[in-house]
């Protein structure tokens, strides 16, 4: 079956322009006008965009079911535009054999979007590593959800040598500052004691979840690291604490008023927007659990700044598709060009709309964006040609 999507503005080669957009049998055959195809889908008035790669996400399956899992996450991914998640490896039990990462790729199957998966490294499991080949190897240097800290000093550089230099090492940069043990500057100081190592061994490295200026800038001096930012640190600050309460938490935590203001001064150094989506019920984040859900409302948070003229909208789309294939060697994604993936996230650029966690596809139905009147939204996903996703509803 073939399918055209008309007359929409398409993020081609770093611009927006008028074009139709043919795929057949899964791939985007043809780009032009007046196209032709057995099916075709109307986006007049819509941005049409390459299928959003989120490259930090846990959909805690397996291990921890009750909070998401691939159907539920899957879901949450395609109806905020994204057609591929890079999963986290900080499931119950960790994905650090070669084992679970085969037995995580296969659950992942029945998941609405592509999922890719980080693999975990421990102060052991070098031989794990090399065995199971993963696109890319997790880090933690500071303490988070799940037990995977690295311990032993030795460790970084074993993986730095062990681990192919041309993929990435996810870095999960500064932690908690509540954590008696590993508090913010400690796990500042080891994030910038990886990072120069990584500059004198040439190793890429990708730093997870920068939340203040300094990270970017620490980040930015290094030619082999990229780096990533969360919505929710550009969007929320300790002033929300009062109103979030436990909902508020998260590592990295939220910053104060004046760092997320230099955050966004830092952005031209930023390679890209990840949304680290880390559902907890609201039991859990009552318990003090650490992490927010992110999937559905990152795109139009970021929309929304570029139609008050905050944010470019080809910064963005950069941002959330090409520069995540461009780091993590994904081939034949995150462009709309010849031959690419037919993956397609179509977008109302003037829908408004109000976020309502019970309207939410992830499990957990909370939202720290609760009641946040936003403009843009995803009309359509299209998933391997196929469309999942059409007017705002799954299919
Ligand atoms: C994440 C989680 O809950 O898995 N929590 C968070 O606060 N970001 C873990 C992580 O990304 O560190
Ligand atoms: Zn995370």
């Amino acid at each position: 079956m073939s399918l055209v999507i008309k007359n929409g503005t398409a993020f081609i080669n770093g611009h927006f322009e008028k074009k139709d957009i043919c795929i057949e049998d899964g791939i985007i055959t043809n780009i032009g006008s007046n196209l032709k195809a057995d099916e075709k889908i109307n986006a007049t008035d819509m941005l049409v965009l390459p299928g959003l790669i989120d490259p930090h996400v846990h959909l805690r399956e397996p291990g921890q079911e009750y909070k998401e899992d691939f159907v539920t996450g899957g879901r949450a991914a395609i109806a905020g535009g994204f057609t591929t998640v890079i999963d986290m490896p900080n499931n119950l039990p960790p994905i650090v054999t070669k084992k679970r990462f085969e037995e995580k790729a296969k659950l992942a199957k029945k998941a609405l979007c592509d999922v890719l998966l980080h693999f975990g490294g421990t102060d052991k499991n070098f031989d794990e590593v090399k065995k199971a080949d993963p696109l890319s190897l997790k880090l933690y240097l500071a303490k988070t959800t799940g037990e995977m800290m690295l311990h032993n000093p030795d460790s970084l550089e074993h993986h730095y040598e062990n681990f192919p230099s041309n993929r990435p090492i996810v870095l999960h940069a500064c932690g908690d500052s509540s954590d008696p043990e590993t508090n913010v500057k400690q796990s500042c100081e080891k994030t910038e004691h990886a990072i120069s190592l990584a500059n004198k061994m040439k190793r890429h490295i990708h730093l997870a979840h920068a939340s203040t200026k300094s990270e970017v800038l620490i980040a930015q001096k290094c030619k082999t690291c990229t780096v990533e930012v969360a919505p929710h640190h550009l969007f929320l600050s300790v002033r929300d604490e009062s109103r979030l309460g436990p909902f508020a938490k998260v590592y990295p935590p939220l910053r104060s008023e004046q760092k997320r203001i230099y955050l966004w001064q830092s952005l031209e150094m930023v390679d890209c927007i990840a949304t680290d989506h880390a559902p907890h019920t609201t039991e859990d984040k009552e318990n003090g659990a650490a992490g927010l859900p992110g999937l559905e409302t990152s795109l139009s948070l970021m929309l929304t700044a570029c139609d008050q003229g905050l944010l470019d909208k080809i910064w963005v789309v950069q941002r959330m598709s090409e520069n995540i294939v461009d780091i993590f060697n994904l081939k034949k994604k995150g462009r709309l060009k010849k031959g690419y993936a037919g993956d397609i996230t179509i977008v109302d650029p003037k829908r408004e709309w109000e976020v309502c966690g019970s309207d939410l596809e992830t499990k957990c139905k909370w939202s720290p964006f609760e009641g946040k009147k936003l403009k843009g939204k995803v009309h359509t996903v299209i998933r391997n040609g196929n469309p999942v996703y059409l007017e705002y509803c799954f299919i």
